[in-house]
């Protein structure tokens, strides 16, 4: 039912009700880019914390969430688990943003699907094919090598708009945590299975290299996004979690 109105929706804005097709894109525009589009009592990222519309958009950072442009017209998302862009969609909102679901279904909805369907004109097929982004289904320890300097410019592109800087974790968002001691103190001791002892140097470090990986998904929980290997590879964690003092 849900989905038959997100339908409808993209279909009122394909059939071109156009006096309403510009003001409804701008606003899925404004939702995107507004960390408190949310009506929660923690808002944080906005969609373009994670997403760039096309990819030249950021060449400084790596996004753990795919470029937007075409993404309307992509015959499935998050690799191929799900063929449906409400579905899509609604990962983030719920999982990230903290939305309700239902909000997808109001004017919202709406709103956002406009402004995606704007990104995604019929005629181009720039950003239509599916995007390739794997995680892998478990972690293990990495190889402790690592080089720092290297670390530190994966630090700057995929993790310092959300932790700000290393160790003081000056200018990050208010949900993102100052890592990594604070990884130290909230999960000193905590039960998260692990192969290794709870507050042993590798302990913490196979927890950091499952949140890069999974971010909230696999039962651990929060709203940190996962990174893909094609976006962060195990050789780059390896030099992060020198960098980061979790060698
Ligand atoms: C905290 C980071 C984050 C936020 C915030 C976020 N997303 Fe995502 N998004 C992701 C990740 C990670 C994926 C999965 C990787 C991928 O396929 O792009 C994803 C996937 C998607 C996809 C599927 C792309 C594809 O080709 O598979 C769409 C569409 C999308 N997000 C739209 C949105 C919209 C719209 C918002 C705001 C309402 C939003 N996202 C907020 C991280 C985020
Ligand atoms: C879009 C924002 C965002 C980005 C980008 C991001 N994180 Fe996070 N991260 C969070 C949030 C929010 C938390 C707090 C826990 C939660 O809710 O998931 C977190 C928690 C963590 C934790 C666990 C800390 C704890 O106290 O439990 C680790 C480790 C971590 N992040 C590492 C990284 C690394 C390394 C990168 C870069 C590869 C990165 N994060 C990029 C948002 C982000």
């Amino acid at each position: 039912m849900r989905r038959a109105r997100w339908a409808l929706a993209l279909g009122l804005v394909a059939c071109g009700v156009t006096e309403r097709r510009e003001p409804l894109s701008a606003r899925g525009e404004a939702l995107a880019r507004n960390p408190n589009a949310v009506r929660t009592n923690r808002p944080c990222f906005s969609c373009m914390t994670c997403h760039a519309v096309r990819a030249s958009d950021a060449p400084d950072r790596v996004l753990p969430g795919a470029p937007l442009q075409g993404a309307a017209r992509r015959p499935s998302f998050w690799n191929g688990e799900t063929l449906h862009l409400r579905e899509a969609v609604e990962r983030c909102w719920v999982t990230f943003l903290l939305g309700d679901a239902e909000d997808l279904s109001g004017p919202t909805g709406e709103a956002l699907s406009a402004w995606l369907e704007s990104l995604s004109p019929a005629g181009s097929t720039e950003g239509t094919a599916p995007v390739r982004l794997t995680w892998p289904p478990t972690v293990r320890n990495l190889d402790p090598e690592g080089d720092p300097a290297a670390g530190a410019r994966v630090w700057l592109r995929a993790c310092a708009t959300c932790h700000g800087e290393v160790n003081t974790g000056r200018g990050r968002l208010a949900c993102g945590s100052a890592l990594p001691q604070e990884i130290m103190a909230a999960h000193a001791d905590d039960d998260i299975p692990s192969t290794f002892p709870a507050g042993t140097p590798q302990y913490y470090r196979v927890l950091a290299i499952e949140k890069v990986r999974h971010g909230s998904f696999l039962g651990y929980a929060g709203r940190m996004p996962p990174f893909a290997t094609e976006l962060v590879s195990d050789r780059d964690l390896r030099d992060l979690l020198v960098y980061m003092g979790l060698p």
